[in-house]
């Protein structure tokens, strides 16, 4: 199976997971739009979705699904989104699609985080994807030093503003051994509006498909 056919086994088995009704929280990312297809066919016990992205929101209307403001719903069953890296923690690192402040949101609203991969992603030690910061535009210079303090080596995310009119840069050559300590270090850096490690509020339950089904891990 490639890649892609792995992201769509984890999106087929993540329908054991979704509450009977209400309303979902959906991520963003390739994984994701699997998982958007395969909702196609059971939206209609749900209300409707917040969604973590102006793309994801197109493809969800584009099925029929009610997208709604996060500020009219009240707390989440299930949020499920997709992952660059997660370890056996399920502390993960997000955002390679840019939508890492949304998601961020999201998931803190929620009461179980269902994060859906290819078996790529679960890796001993976060860190060899490059960590995703957004930062408001005036403070890119300011924030990529005290990056560079941290270990990092930040680069600006070329031709790219997120959804929220701010610049990503991905920070290379991190070898995260404490998550929760570096989020909060890098979440304290002025002008940096979201990092890209989800690991105060991880994943709670990981499925990841492999080539022998589709695995469930829970922390
Ligand atoms: C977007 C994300 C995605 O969940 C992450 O990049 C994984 O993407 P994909 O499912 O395409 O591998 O965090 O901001």
């Amino acid at each position: 199976m490639n890649q892609d056919q792995l992201k769509r086994q984890a999106a087929e088995k993540v329908v054991e997971f979704l509450p009977s009704g209400g309303v979902l929280g959906v991520g963003t990312g390739s994984t994701v739009n699997h998982f958007i297809d395969v909702l196609a066919d059971v939206k209609g016990r749900f209300d409707g979705a917040v969604s973590s992205s102006e793309a994801s929101t197109e493809r969800l209307k584009a099925i029929g699904m009610q997208v709604l403001d996060l500020n009219s719903v009240g707390e989440l069953e299930v949020y499920v989104d997709g992952a660059d890296e997660s370890n056996h923690q399920l502390e993960l690192i997000k955002g390679g699609g840019g939508a890492l402040t949304r998601e961020k949101i999201i998931a803190a609203a929620s009461k179980q985080f269902v994060c859906i991969a290819d078996a790529s992603k679960l890796v001993s030690c976060l860190g060899e994807f490059p960590l995703p910061v957004e930062v408001i535009p005036m403070a890119r210079s300011y924030v990529a030093r005290e990056l560079v303090k941290l270990g990092g080596n930040p680069v600006l995310r070329e031709d790219f503003i997120t959804d929220n009119g701010n610049v990503i840069l991905d920070v290379h050559g991190l070898e995260i051994m404490e998550p929760i300590k570096m989020e909060t270090e890098i979440n304290n850096i002025v002008g940096v509006v979201t990092v890209g490690l989800f690991a105060s509020r991880g994943a709670d339950v990981l499925i990841l498909g492999d080539e022998a089904g589709a695995r469930v891990i829970t922390p």
